[in-house]
């Protein structure tokens, strides 16, 4: 029997098929399995790893995995297979073996007939830019009316003109974010190019009569290249993506106070340089707009109908900017019924387009376990878990913290804080910390005569005095959740 061979076409002859058999729902560090099994076979450097769902099957407990019962669906069976040289399946074995606690792994030799694949282009970094550029540029100059800069975008794909001199020397750019901020513009020009006819004749002319002209509203020192120069220069230009940090705020006993903090939380994390979304994340009955005294008629139907063709249009139209703070806000939809239309995966997916978008994303979640509070908890990268001094609350955050485990989340994403502590009452923070092996970071005193009248005004109280005990109190918690958040791996995958 010959053995594979690795060829500039792939592999050939005698190979090995790797087969892991897990259940969709398995989970290892509170992601799922699967995903963690196609993850190493990369960075082993395998060839390549196929993932398949089955439709129905049981495994050692007669846990009957099926897509035909709605309620078991996430649990269905599947099966990952990888196929590559024996010693790189021995290895890749080596590290997938102890993630598979509960499931069936099977190795067997197998020929390949045919295994070819493209040769990957490497990046273009060092062709010039003359190949990759735009050739057909439209330019204004410094003294063009900014209402006939707006003409020349709406409808063309452009998203930028540069603004040239006599010389035809760029001396700045113009862009639909440049409009927006200064030039009139009132929404973005994706949203502009679908306005009817009369209020966009309308926007233009109260463009015009405001006189403005390309050079008051350009960006100035705008990045220019030579055509010969590389790509990669260019490429380094545009500033890379960074990912906002989910911060979900939960308590499993209603009432613990998650919708004060959340939106607390949120006033103090928003500043010039860190952006926030506050998402409402109690859809049946959320009142993050009420706390806020905003009325929103989106909400997070709007986005989660339309998750996968999000865009940052789309986002600026459904998100309500809070009036005193300037933090954007997803409110929770205006009925009840229509939570149902929201499931937990969309809830995922609007989450992690938002984090492209801002700084710190704020969930404040029901206190019961739907699949969208699951969903929250399992996108986030810190829990804000609640708790008073009442046992029903401290034995459900007790509950939970098991549930978290049973999840594989590790302990270090929760942040176990105690809401409304009175020092009168003998069940310290100390000695529920030790008990449940899991330390309480920060304590806000109960203090009714502040939060009642913030709530019942529309104001958080973190907007007010900051001298204020509780005010205090939830400064050096904030300061807990972000020190927490700068410890955590960057975020690296692609959404
Ligand atoms: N630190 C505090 N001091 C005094 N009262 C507080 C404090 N925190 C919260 N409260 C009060 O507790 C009540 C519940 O707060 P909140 O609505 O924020 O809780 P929740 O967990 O969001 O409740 P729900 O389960 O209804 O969503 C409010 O009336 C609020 O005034
Ligand atoms: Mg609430």
């Amino acid at each position: 029997m010959s053995h594979a061979r690795e060829s500039s076409m792939g592999l050939s002859g005698w190979a090995k098929l790797l087969r892991v058999f897990v259940g969709e729902a398995d989970r290892i560090d509170g992601r799922p399995l699967y995903e963690r099994i196609v993850e190493t076979a990369r960075t082993e450097g395998l060839a390549g790893a196929t993932v398949t769902r089955g439709l129905a099957g049981f495994g050692a407990h007669s846990r009957i995995h099926t897509a035909s019962l709605e309620v078991l669906s996430i649990d269905l069976p599947l099966v990952v297979e990888v196929v590559d040289l024996p010693d790189k399946i021995d290895n890749a074995l080596a590290r997938v073996g102890p993630m598979v606690r509960e499931g069936l792994i099977t190795l067997e030799d197998v020929q390949i007939v045919k295994y070819t694949h493209r040769e990957l282009q490497p990046l273009p970094a060092d062709r010039p830019v003359r190949e990759m550029m735009t050739k057909e540029v439209v330019t204004v100059r410094p003294d063009t009316p900014i209402a006939d800069v707006m003409d020349l975008l709406i409808g063309k794909l452009y998203k930028a003109v540069p603004v040239v001199d006599a010389e035809q020397h760029v001396v700045g750019l113009i862009t639909d974010g440049d409009l927006l901020r200064q030039g009139g513009l009132q929404q973005r020009l994706s949203v502009t190019e679908r306005l009817d006819q009369a209020t966009l004749a309308a926007q233009l002319d109260e463009m015009r009569r405001a006189g403005k002209m390309a050079r008051d509203e350009q960006s100035k020192a705008p990045a220019a290249f030579i055509t010969r120069g590389p790509n990669g220069a260019a490429a380094r230009a545009v500033p890379a993506v960074t990912y906002g940090r989910i911060i979900v705020v939960y308590s499993p006993k209603g009432g613990s106070g998650c919708t004060t903090v959340a939106t607390n939380l949120a006033m103090s994390l928003q500043n010039e340089e860190t952006s926030v979304a506050l998402v409402d994340g109690n859809l049946q009955y959320g009142d993050v707009a009420v706390f806020l005294n905003e009325q929103s008629k989106n909400s997070v139907v709007d986005l989660a109908l339309r998750a996968d063709e999000l865009d940052p249009e789309i986002v600026e139209e459904v998100l309500i900017t809070h009036t005193k703070s300037g933090v954007r806000v997803l409110a929770a939809p205006s009925r009840p019924e229509y939570a149902e239309d929201v499931t937990g995966e969309q809830f995922s997916k609007v989450l992690r387009y938002l984090r492209k978008l801002y700084s710190y994303i704020v969930v404040d979640t029901s206190s019961t376990m739907t699949d969208v509070t699951l969903a929250a908890i399992d996108t986030s990268d810190v829990i804000v878990l609640l708790t008073t001094q009442e046992i029903p609350a401290i034995k459900n955050a007790r509950l939970f913290l098991d549930l978290v485990d049973v999840l594989d989340i590790d302990r270090s994403r929760v942040l176990f804080v105690m809401n409304r502590y009175d020092k009168r009452i003998g069940i310290t923070p100390e000695k529920i910390g030790d008990n449940f092996k899991q330390e309480i970071v920060a304590v806000l005193p109960a203090e009714d005569r502040v939060v009642i009248p913030s709530i019942n005004r529309g104001v958080p109280f973190m907007l007010g005095d900051k001298s204020r005990p509780i005010a205090r109190s939830f400064l050096s918690m904030t300061e807990v959740v972000r020190d927490r958040l700068t410890k955590l791996e960057p975020i690296d995958e692609a959404v």
